[in-house]
């Protein structure tokens, strides 16, 4: 792994739910983003990599995020690598996402998806991942779809 900068560390702990909500608000996600929901996200079952700030007045800040979910076999799909704003540009997200693809290759995962934001699909490219053909599209459920379970 290639860090630019030396003065962060990479943890696999969880955020707390309070620094997942600033992150995902700030990187302008959308949908229902509270704290009380966020905890159940911290809580579960995900491999996380956070970095933060390891010197100075600054030590323990928040810097960037990123999580796999998995069943540490056969697939892995990676959410949330999200950079706070002021840190973006220098290494920090390869650095979440050299980590991710090391520790998937390790465990022998056969697939690892993600799905990009808007604009963030070169990001993505330099770092070995392709797009899926018009054949074999990403899907997400609607929101209009009613479920009728009864
Ligand atoms: C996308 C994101 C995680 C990248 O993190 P970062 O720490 O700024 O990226 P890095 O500094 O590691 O960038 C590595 C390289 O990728 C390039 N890069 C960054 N974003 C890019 C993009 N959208 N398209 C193409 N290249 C990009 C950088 O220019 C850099 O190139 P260099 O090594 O030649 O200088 C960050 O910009 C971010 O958090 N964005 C907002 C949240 C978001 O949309 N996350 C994606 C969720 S799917």
């Amino acid at each position: 792994v290639n860090d630019k900068i030396a003065d962060y560390i990479v943890e696999n702990k969880a955020p707390s739910a309070a620094e997942l909500v600033r992150m995902y608000l700030q990187a302008g996600f959308v949908g229902t983003i509270d704290e009380a929901k966020m905890d159940r996200a911290v809580q579960s079952h995900s491999n996380w990599y956070v970095v933060r700030h390891s010197q100075g007045h600054l030590k323990g800040k928040l810097l960037g995020v990123g999580r796999f979910i998995s069943d540490h076999a056969r697939y892995a799909c990676i959410y949330d690598v999200i950079v706070e704003k002021d840190s973006q540009n220098q290494g920090i997200g390869s650095a979440i996402m050299q980590r991710i693809i090391a520790d998937c290759t390790a465990l022998g995962i056969d697939t690892v998806h993600l799905w990009p934001s808007k604009g963030q699909k070169g990001f993505y490219t330099r770092l070995g991942f392709a797009s899926l053909t018009a054949e074999q599209p990403a899907m997400t459920l609607g929101k209009r779809v009613a479920l009728k379970l009864e």
